[in-house]
């Protein structure tokens, strides 16, 4: 792996030398940089308003990037090991849309699996594409999607030939990556490109110790939120493209339909800053964050009744590997939900997870977190675990239904958790992602829903896969399924009814 070693920042440079240059602007945004803005923006912003420019005179564009643009995405290419390199100013959620369209018209198959985000799913409407689901494997102890096996996607792409495209999700959100080389491998030799939602791993370039990246595996091209793991401001996130399969013109077109006319420079400045920055200090910033994130490790495995994973699990079905910096931690050995544990630690520790499902907590541990931080955390969390522990042992109930929302306030004792369960077989397609999402829709109570076609998606949060997504019939199993998880309280996510009692059919 070798990381150019180009430091310097074109666009940084070009902005800070417009905002000294003192231009009088007659040019948009209404601010004026920063002149005409308003409380409290001022304060908070400061100097970064003079640097919200647009696409002046020497600060290139965009939509057709010919100056500075053009070489800071070349430098972010060449340090990421890409052919080319786009600025994404939508998120990483406007690169996956990017990937889907770029290689998929209306009707044409698409691998996907199924721990898709919902970024996924809404390029599948706007493309047309005709998914063919993938199931990634789950960890039974954990409740939590793992990565997908590449036997799954072979015997995917046997039973369907004419499949343009893959797309995977790599890392999962909790760190666990699939063996993509051999995905890369399997796609490659029905000559159709790899994808994949990079979104959690734009920082395995940068430490040998991290999984390998997603073009290092064999991709064809990978979104990174930039913004999520690394420097870059919220939204800002990179598309890169490696090798012949996905053809970077179209890759432009697509892009410049999806992307603002108005792309803050801010946001991409800050791409440029954060590429500069992994050059400069990459190696010594993730081995600091890989120190912190082993000691939260270490740590929260001495706490009893709480228990975390880490690379020993590789080999097991859809772990090939972790990106360590990711910290499960699973908070039901102490009689608490996830979901309970954040709010404890919120509102009562100052500390703010990344996120929970039911039975876990997700910490992200960065270069930006200090030692002292980490220490503090698991102080919080050995008083979380010692108090639920005692309060648990006094008052636990028979098996019962959970009320989340009384759970989640911390006024209810704890009872027993609803063990993972298996999910029911992935519903027949009947109608496309994008056919459901503009035919008329009504709601029906949700025991009245079977055999009927859905149209929206029903993700229950462990173990975050969707159930059910629009087109898909309401089998008997998956309305057994949502039945069952209903009356357990576990988090639904997508319906327009989060408590699922209707859900909208076509
Ligand atoms: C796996 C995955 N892909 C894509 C996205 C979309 O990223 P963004 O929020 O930057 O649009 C997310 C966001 O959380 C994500 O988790």
């Amino acid at each position: 792996m070798e990381i150019m070693t180009i430091t310097a920042t074109p666009l940084v440079d070009a902005l800070t030398e417009y905002a000294r240059q003192g231009v009088i602007r007659f040019h948009m945004p209404g601010h004026r940089g920063g002149r005409a803005c308003p409380d409290p923006l001022r304060d908070w912003l400061g100097e970064a308003m003079r640097l919200d420019a647009t696409g002046v005179l020497g600060l290139d564009d965009l939509h057709q990037p010919g100056g500075v643009l053009q070489i800071a995405q070349e430098l972010a290419a060449r340090c990421f090991g890409a052919d080319h390199t786009f600025f994404l100013v939508n998120g990483t959620s406007a690169g996956v849309h990017a990937m889907i369209l770029a290689t998929c018209g209306p009707g044409d198959k698409i691998v996907v699996a199924r721990n898709l985000h919902k970024s996924a799913l809404a390029g599948l409407i706007l493309s047309g594409a005709h998914p063919v689901y993938v199931r990634p494997e789950l960890d039974e102890e954990f409740g939590v999607s793992m990565g997908v096996e590449a036997a799954t996607i072979a015997a995917a792409l046997e039973a369907h030939p004419g499949v343009r495209a893959v797309l995977v999700v790599n890392p999962t959100y909790y760190g666990v990556t699939s063996d993509l080389e051999a995905i890369a491998a399997v796609t490659h030799s029905h000559d159709i490109p790899l994808l994949v939602d990079e979104a959690h791993g734009p920082h395995f370039r940068f430490h040998p110790a991290l999984p390998t990246p997603a073009l290092e595996a064999g991709a064809d091209a990978a979104a990174q939120g930039i913004h999520k793991i690394l420097s870059g401001l919220t939204q800002a996130s990179f598309l890169h493209l490696k090798g012949p399969r996905v053809d970077a013109t179209r890759m432009g077109d697509v892009l410049r339909v999806l992307q603002s006319t108005s792309a803050s420079y801010l946001l991409m400045a800050s791409l440029d800053a954060a590429r500069a920055q992994m050059v400069r200090e990459g190696g010594h910033l993730w081995d600091r964050a890989l120190e912190l994130a082993a000691l939260l490790r270490e740590g929260v495995a001495a706490i009893p009744g709480l228990r975390t994973f880490g690379r020993e699990r590789a080999g097991t079905p859809g772990f090939h590997d972790l990106d360590p910096t990711k910290v499960t931690v699973q908070v039901t050995g102490v009689g608490l939900t996830g979901p309970e544990a954040e709010h404890i630690l919120r509102y009562h520790h100052g500390i703010q997870a990344e996120m929970s499902d039911l039975y876990n907590l997700l910490f992200i541990v960065g270069y930006g977190n200090t030692r002292e931080e980490v220490l503090h955390l698991l102080d919080a969390l050995a008083t979380v675990a010692r108090e639920a522990g005692r309060k648990a042992s006094g008052h636990r109930g028979p098996a019962g239904t959970l009320s989340q929302e009384n759970r989640v306030r911390g006024q209810v004792p704890a009872a027993p958790l609803p063990a993972p369960m298996p999910l029911p077989p992935i519903p027949p397609l009947e109608v496309l992602p994008r056919e459901a999402f503009f035919r008329p829709a009504r709601s029906v109570p949700l025991e009245q829903s079977r055999g009927r076609i859905s149209a929206e998606t029903v993700t229950c949060y462990p173990p975050g896969i969707p159930v059910l997504g629009p087109g898909e019939v309401v089998t008997p199993e998956v309305l057994e399924y949502l039945l069952t998880i209903r009356s357990t309280g576990l988090r639904i996510s997508g319906p327009a009814d989060p408590e699922l009692r209707r859900l909208r059919v076509l």
